[in-house]
């Protein structure tokens, strides 16, 4: 991961205020402009987010979304290097990490999957986390593998840099080049390559990631076929982005779990207008055999 970056003397006082002193921080994730730590004190554990460069902005929005967000609490501040953050740590696995043995397709995953599983569960829980949020007239805008996590209350976001509330009807950002690349709807996709920026990612742009999200968990691949439509994997994400406004990628072929592609292929191939609410796929995955 190279050297990670320096983190604020005003963060860790932060850090230290919310969980006892002294903390213990463990290093998780610095890339593209953000670093994360884990701090871990007598009292409690935080997430130190410290947005840096061109990532300060970025983290700027974050810290404010989350002040805004029911069920959050975030203390955020200004430091000669840029601009940090610390919300509490959210305990347990990704939804990634929750679908780890369905890749590995072992006993618990494998071929006799239930209601019972716990990817099963997963699945339902990070729907009813985004239902939630779109009920609250926030847009996430980054849904991704790694982006929900699965407390022993039901599954979190995390990871708001991308959101607005649609009550504001102005984007909070000059551009918007669509979160991950793999996951951004079609409709989406064209926007950002025809424009006008800036450009918002919407509910029904949330819920094809939502379902790019638990295709990729179950499969171990991201859900459009691109060796079909010739895109190598050196392909940039303007290259990418483009192709994928088409709509004429197909998903990749690989159904290791049947039963539930089948419930979010259609959901993938739908308009913007003909995807379900989160609440309702969630509903239609809590209904499966
Ligand atoms: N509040 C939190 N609780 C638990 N883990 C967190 C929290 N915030 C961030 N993380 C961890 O740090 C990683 C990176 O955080 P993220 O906000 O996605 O940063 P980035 O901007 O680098 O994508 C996450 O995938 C997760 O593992
Ligand atoms: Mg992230």
């Amino acid at each position: 991961m190279g050297e990670f970056a320096p983190c604020p003397a005003e963060a860790l006082k932060a850090a230290e205020a919310a969980c006892g002193s002294p903390v213990e921080l463990t290093e998780i994730t610095d890339r593209r402009g953000s670093a994360v730590w884990k701090a871990t004190g007598a009292v409690a554990t935080v997430a130190i987010k410290h947005g840096y460069g061109e990532g300060g902005e970025t983290t700027a929005r974050e810290a404010t979304v989350l002040d805004q967000l029911a069920g959050y609490t975030v203390v955020s501040g200004q430091a000669t290097e840029g601009v940090w953050y610390v919300t509490p740590w959210l305990d347990g696995p990704s939804t990634w990490k929750v679908f780890a043995p369905v890749r590995k397709g072992g006993e618990s995953g494998g071929r006799q999957r239930n209601c019972d599983t716990p990817a099963l569960a997963g699945a339902v829980e990070l729907c009813r986390a985004v239902a939630d949020l779109h009920a609250a007239g926030w847009v996430h805008g980054d849904l991704q593998p790694s982006h929900g996590v699965h407390t022993g209350s039901g599954a979190k976001l995390i990871d708001f840099a991308w959101s607005w509330h649609k009550a504001t009807q102005t984007a909070p950002w000059p551009k918007f080049y669509g979160g991950i690349t793999h996951l951004v709807a079609p409709e989406l996709a064209a926007w950002i390559v025809d424009g006008p920026q800036p450009v918002t990612p919407s509910g029904p742009s949330d819920i094809y990631a939502l379902a790019g999200v638990l295709w990729t968990c179950v499969t171990g691949r991201w859900p459009l076929d691109y060796r079909a439509a010739d895109i190598g994997p050196d392909t940039g994400p303007a290259d990418r982005r483009a192709v994928i406004a088409t709509g004429e990628i197909p998903l990749d072929s690989a159904t290791p779990w049947p039963a539930l592609q089948d419930v979010l292929r259609p959901v993938l191939l739908a308009g913007p207008d003909d995807r379900p609410t989160a609440a309702e796929l969630g509903d239609t995955l809590a209904s499966l055999p």
